[in-house]
């Protein structure tokens, strides 16, 4: 097969990996992933659809949600090209908080209680209402920065009033207590099959301090969620989602992700994201043994529900960030990246690149060839027969490799590994 797989962070170099043995090209990518890549704005409907027309692709898969949003899967769609990704439509239920609760509250869902506010000046007289702790979301895509979790007032109220500035409704929620859990399924219609389910550390340091970032790490899958976990979650939530979408008219097709809270009642919606999490799938992908390709085109072409079972590798996989200095705030760029092991940044089996570009004095020398683009640079990743083993391989890994003023969190996965995580 030939796919176009759009995007070009560390999510979409493990989607390239894990698509290897296909011809797989890559818009715009980065310069670490081995696959054809092209330029293109992610979010320009014709432009992709041009592309994907130009090199024959027999699928897209969307990586990011700015193109899903923007309606980029509905073009190729109409282009009659298989794509891998809902409409704008099914979009909705990550690219508006409003919409995922109306759905949420018709489908049934456990979700926290929330209430939208326009108006500045209710912001604080709302917020009597819900926190400490104060959960604020901007209502509209943020990349990363729409929501803020905090036990101050005053930070949960400019929050509130900067989203409100930028034209977005906010929406303030009850706080979820209980471990997280990222579930991936893929939807097909009112066909619900879900992959391993993953936890991301969200926090930018060691013991979930700093600020929130889009995850400094993962694991997969979750030795200490109930056995029937994955089953609840689908039936509970997923089932009852697709169902509401095919009633509207507007199927979702596609990854639909679930972040939820596990808490005293089981799990509940803290958000709906309509593509893989990043870095949830580094990991979990990490695990998959069924050929990616036949998942995702059995996706695309309505014919999910004829896939066979899906087979996962025994054992877990980790996957650990290296962040830039500065990052979040702030990530300093142009870095370089070296590494006393000269194949290891290219083993993708190993190496994600995420913000990384190709360094300007590029030499023949395998250690000087990246600099670093984007806060969030590498996406290490281990696996092993428990938990703790990945997470070893994967700081292994990390120690072998140099950024100026980069960090990363050591304690990826330890609470599951210590047994510090019930439900
Ligand atoms: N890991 C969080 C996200 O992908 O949104």
């Amino acid at each position: 097969m030939r796919i176009l797989v759009i995007g070009s962070g560390g999510r979409e170099h493990a989607l390239v990996h894990a698509l290897s043995g296909h011809e797989v090209h890559v818009a715009p990518g980065n310069p670490g992933m081995q696959a054809e890549r092209h330029e293109v704005l992610v979010d320009d409907r014709s432009a992709v659809v041009t592309l994907a027309r130009d090199i024959d692709a027999d699928l897209v898969v969307i990586g990011p949600e700015q193109p899903l949003v923007a309606g980029v899967a509905d073009a190729l769609r109409e282009a009659g090209i298989p794509v891998f990704g809902p409409s704008q439509e099914a979009a909705r239920l990550e690219g508006s908080k409003v919409f995922a609760k109306e759905v949420m509250a018709t489908a049934g869902v456990r979700t926290a209680r929330s209430k939208r506010v326009t108006d500045p000046d209710q912001v604080k007289v709302e917020l009597k209402n819900f926190g400490p702790n104060f959960v604020v979301k901007d209502d509209g895509l943020a990349g990363g920065k729409g929501v803020v979790v905090t036990d101050d007032v005053r930070e949960a109220v400019a929050h509130a009033k900067a989203v409100i500035a930028d034209g977005n409704p906010v929406l303030l929620e009850t706080f979820l207590s209980g471990p997280e859990v990222s579930l991936f399924c893929l939807v097909d219609g009112e066909t619900v099959v879900p992959l391993l389910p993953a936890q991301d550390n969200k926090r930018a340091y060691d013991n979930d301090e700093g600020p929130n970032t889009g995850g400094m790490g993962a694991y997969a899958p979750l030795p200490w969620l109930p056995e029937d976990g994955v089953q609840r979650i689908v039936t509970e939530v997923v089932e009852p989602v697709a169902r509401e979408m095919v009633r509207r008219g507007t199927p979702y097709s596609g990854l639909l992700y679930a972040g939820l809270a596990w808490g005293a009642d089981g799990p509940s919606v803290v958000e709906f994201n309509a593509r893989f999490g990043d870095p949830e799938t580094q990991a979990v992908l990490a695990l998959l043994d069924t050929p990616l390709a036949d998942v995702l085109y059995a996706t695309a072409t309505g014919t999910l529900a004829d896939l066979p079972p899906l087979k996962w590798k025994d054992g877990y996989a980790a996957t650990v960030v290296l962040a830039a200095e500065g990052y979040p705030e702030s990530p300093r760029k142009g870095d370089p990246i070296t590494t006393s092991d000269p194949t290891l940044l290219d083993d993708p089996s190993r190496v994600l690149h995420a913000g990384v570009a190709a360094s300007a004095t590029s030499t023949d020398d395998a250690a000087a060839r990246y600099v670093s683009a984007g806060g969030r640079v590498l996406n290490v990743v281990g696996t092993g027969a428990t938990l703790a083993d990945a997470t070893a391989d994967a700081y292994r890994t990390i120690e072998q490799i140099e950024l100026p003023g980069s960090f990363y969190r050591k304690d990826i996965a330890r609470k599951a590994v210590d047994g510090e995580i019930s439900v």
